[in-house]
């Protein structure tokens, strides 16, 4: 019988992380349980930094971005010492059960707290899009709107003056958001760490364009495939367009939820509630069609990065004529 659980936002924040904790309090609340609020991620439980949490603490939380509860990345939970003290804190705190809504470094540390007795589910929250097991993780619709919506008003600017724009898209290890944003944009191209690239190639293909009379040209680059500045440095004499450089940074990361984020926490929010009930521990919940399902911790952390979907490079390929 669970008393009390508690709730903590880790890692780069996302917008529907607010929207998830909400669902993890009130779907709490409802089944007679307490919530306690960990503010600053794995710090937060360093340093103790708890807050009691009732149905109104997350009353008008949901169309905000960012997380009420603040997030920090948290360097001592990868020693031993440091997870020591963490779970000892929980367990002073007399927590029968935690939820940890964050990226891969936050579910490892879920992982671990897991395997130390602490019963734990994940929610995978990253704009990165990076975590298997899940389609997609919290946040990433969001991003993807806020980038749509950037690269839609380069374009408007850029076609005025016949110029190439080149797009850092965040995502140091995975271009997804890159390859689907080329697509919802209509950008000519995308540079992503998954697939190698020829600037040679692209450069030749631009000159081409810019002699058709196209007015304008996108290029968007993951910032693990290389530095917009760099690539920009590397083609701007050769491509007939004039260069300009803009780098999205954590603009992608902010703004009030679309409405599938704020649904997806709802839903991953309860249905961690709904795990925690039923004796489950060290599973994460993710998004497999329309369903929601469940996956072991351990699997999540041993598979690695996932694969952004071949079919979107096959159509973002095939639109570039
Ligand atoms: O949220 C993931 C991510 O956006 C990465 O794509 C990026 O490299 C990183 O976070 C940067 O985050 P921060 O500046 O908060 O450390």
């Amino acid at each position: 019988m669970l008393k009390r659980i508690a709730v903590l936002t880790s890692g780069g924040d996302c917008s529907g992380m607010n929207a998830a904790v909400r669902a993890v309090v009130r779907g709490a609340l409802v089944s007679g349980i307490e919530v306690v609020g960990i503010q600053k991620g794995y710090q937060g439980v360093m340093e103790k930094l708890f807050i009691p949490l009732d149905t109104r603490s997350v009353s008008g939380t949901v169309q905000r971005g960012g997380t009420f509860l603040q997030s920090a990345r948290c360097k001592e939970m990868r020693t031993e010492e440091g997870l020591q003290r963490a779970c000892d804190n929980l367990k002073q705190l007399r927590i029968d059960g935690l939820v940890v809504i964050g990226g891969d470094g936050s579910l490892a540390g879920a992982h671990a707290i897991h395997q130390k007795g602490v019963p734990v589910i994940g929610i995978p929250a990253s704009i990165d899009n990076d975590i298997p097991f899940t389609s997609p993780s919290l946040g990433v619709d969001t991003a993807l709107n806020n980038i749509v919506r950037a690269v839609d008003n380069l374009k408007d600017t850029a076609s005025s003056h016949n110029r190439a724009f080149i797009v850092e898209i965040m995502g140091r290890n995975c271009g997804y958001l890159t390859v689907v944003a080329t697509i919802a944009t209509g950008a000519e191209y995308s540079l992503i760490p998954e697939e190698p690239f020829d600037l040679e190639e692209i450069c030749t293909d631009l000159r081409k364009r810019f002699h058709e009379g196209r007015n304008n040209s996108i290029i968007m680059v993951a910032e693990g495939a290389g530095r917009a500045e760099d690539i920009a440095a590397r083609i701007k004499d050769r491509i007939g367009f004039e260069t300009r450089v803009i780098v999205l940074g954590h603009y992608q990361r902010g703004g009030s939820p679309s409405a599938f984020d704020r649904l997806l926490g709802a839903r991953f929010g309860r249905a961690a509630v709904d795990g925690l009930v039923q004796g489950r521990s060290g599973t994460m919940v993710g998004l497999d069609g329309a369903s929601i399902v469940c996956t072991k911790l351990e699997k999540v952390m041993s598979t690695g990065i996932r694969p952004i979907n071949p079919m979107f490079h096959y159509l973002s390929n095939s639109l570039l004529i």
